[in-house]
């Protein structure tokens, strides 16, 4: 039972079945009078059999009703901790175990599902086999400071960051691959872009250049989106998720290189935009300011004990909003130096991402990062050895980087050194270094996260919603 109501002669029983939600509905007269009483008293999540018949009602949640004609309790509970939209975010990270029965944290697994779901249609029916790559390792391969490790019968191991090197044993021998699975960052970032494990998704490509990789990846992604759309509208509604804005992401996707996107952060247009950005932060903290002291006036008088409630659930979501506004005004200056000061060479930061990411209506590739800033197995530009031939694709709105990928450094001598220059231990690689020694072959791909796609679709702002027990560096809570 997920919600109910009485109005003297007829209770409004609103039935969680785990396909949705359902109005139930029982008159007086049409079940016992003893049960009616139960049924009454009964309080949320507890648990019933319900039996009656199903009619067309437009106003009912999925447009039908149930009229009740009997029912059964199996498990009656009460003071369930979790009542509707009157807690803060630390009360329910830590009745996540409770939470996930919500109606936000449902919508958002629904939607999740149907991503993973679309992950492997759209790789099975292209092509691709699935190669599972070992969580288990015995070297880096991504950055060395954010490797988790393990005691393996005395000798350490590593929590995978990517099944990448792994993978690309596999395209030699199949040409096109993916892997997917959990992935582990000891991340020093407790940012809500963050976790310190999530979900990845990895396409290997043998014979493609960057211009393919772009392709397959913004292919990929509308395929994703249309899936979400396709099967999951009601939740997005829900949820509050910005629908057309996802019905007009389809190829082609915005494509900038490094140093394009190095000139927007450091011109004028974005100054400007950063700046209007701010008064808009400020006028809206004033009106939920005002809001917020309109209520804490009502709950100082004589009030309803039901307005009351309803004002205190209020107060969070406002106070909450007002904190994640005043953060963002105290945020803007600094980015917005950040920004005007950037130089080339540097990797893009958190900020510099969601400054462009938000300048776009559409995701943006950004391409041929600086060499220096990026991982050692990204294949040099032969013409322009500073860069690399690599991507990341931001997700419009704000929301920045889901996808990193590359096209691979295939030559066995300027692998050697990369992994030389990045001080990477040379007998770790030596099976990679194998695969530039035998048949050599052009080859790219990238990774998605899984929980990174889902916020951007459902406009959560914070991507431990996006897993139903998230891992963060702060805290892990059940
Ligand atoms: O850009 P990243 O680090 O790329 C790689 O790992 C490559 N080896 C992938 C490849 O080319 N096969 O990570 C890829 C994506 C990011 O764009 C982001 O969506 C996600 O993985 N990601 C994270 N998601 C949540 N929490 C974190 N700490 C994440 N780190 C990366
Ligand atoms: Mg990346």
């Amino acid at each position: 039972m997920y919600h109910s109501r009485t109005s003297g002669k007829v209770q409004f029983i609103i039935l969680r079945d785990g396909t949705g939600l359902c109005q139930c509905v029982v008159e007086k007269g049409s079940v016992s009078d003893e049960l009616f009483e139960k049924l009454r008293h009964l309080g949320q999540e507890s648990s019933l059999y319900i039996t009656g018949t199903v009619r067309a009602d437009q106003r009912s949640v999925g447009g039908y009703e149930l009229a009740v004609t009997n029912a059964e309790i199996i498990h009656s509970t009460n003071d369930y901790p979790i009542t509707p939209k009157s807690h803060g975010v630390d009360f329910l990270l830590r009745h996540r175990h409770l939470h996930l029965r919500s109606s936000r944290q449902w919508c958002i697994s629904k939607i999740r599902h149907t991503v993973i779901d679309a992950i492997r249609r759209f790789f099975n029916d292209n092509g691709f086999t699935l190669v599972d790559t070992p969580i288990l390792m015995a070297a880096a391969g991504e950055e060395e400071q954010t490797l988790f490790e393990v005691d393996y019968f005395g000798t350490p191991l590593y929590l995978t960051q990517t099944g990448q090197l792994h993978l690309e044993c596999a395209a030699a021998a199949f040409g096109r691959v993916y892997c997917f699975g959990p992935t582990f960052r000891a991340e020093k970032s407790k940012t809500r872009r963050h976790l310190t494990e999530f979900w990845m998704v990895e396409p290997e490509v043998a014979f493609i250049n960057l211009d393919g990789l772009l392709e397959l990846a913004e292919n990929f992604v509308s395929y994703i989106i249309e899936r979400v759309l396709k099967d999951n509208s009601p939740e997005l509604e829900t949820l509050g998720a910005d629908i057309p804005a996802l019905q007009k992401i389809k190829p082609p996707f915005y494509r900038l290189t490094y140093t394009q996107a190095v000139e927007i952060l450091t011109g004028d247009k974005t100054a400007k935009f950063l700046a209007e950005q701010l008064t808009q932060f400020q006028q809206q903290k004033q009106t939920i300011e005002k809001r917020i002291a309109e209520l804490e006036a009502e709950q100082a008088g004589q009030i309803k004990q039901w307005k009351r409630d309803k004002n205190a659930a209020e107060l969070i979501e406002l106070r909450s909003t007002l904190d994640e506004l005043s953060t963002k005004i105290e945020n803007n200056p600094k980015h917005a130096q950040l920004a005007a000061e950037f130089n080339w060479g540097k990797d893009l930061g958190g900020s510099d991402e969601t400054i462009i990411s938000q300048m776009h209506d559409k995701p943006i590739f950004v391409t041929h990062y600086p060499k220096q800033a990026k991982a050692f197995y990204m294949k040099t530009d032969r013409s322009n050895d500073k860069v690399v031939l690599n991507f990341d694709m931001l997700a419009p709105n704000g929301f920045g980087e889901i996808i990193g990928g590359s096209v691979r450094e295939d030559d066995y001598d300027m692998l050697a050194k990369r992994i030389e220059e990045k001080g990477l231990k040379r007998e770790n690689y030596d099976w990679y270094l194998d695969l530039r020694k035998y048949g050599s072959v052009p080859h790219g791909g990238f990774g998605l996260g899984v929980e990174r796609t889902v916020a951007w679709l459902t406009a959560e702002p914070h991507i431990r919603q996006c897993i139903a027990f998230p891992r963060m560096m702060d805290k892990v809570y059940i």
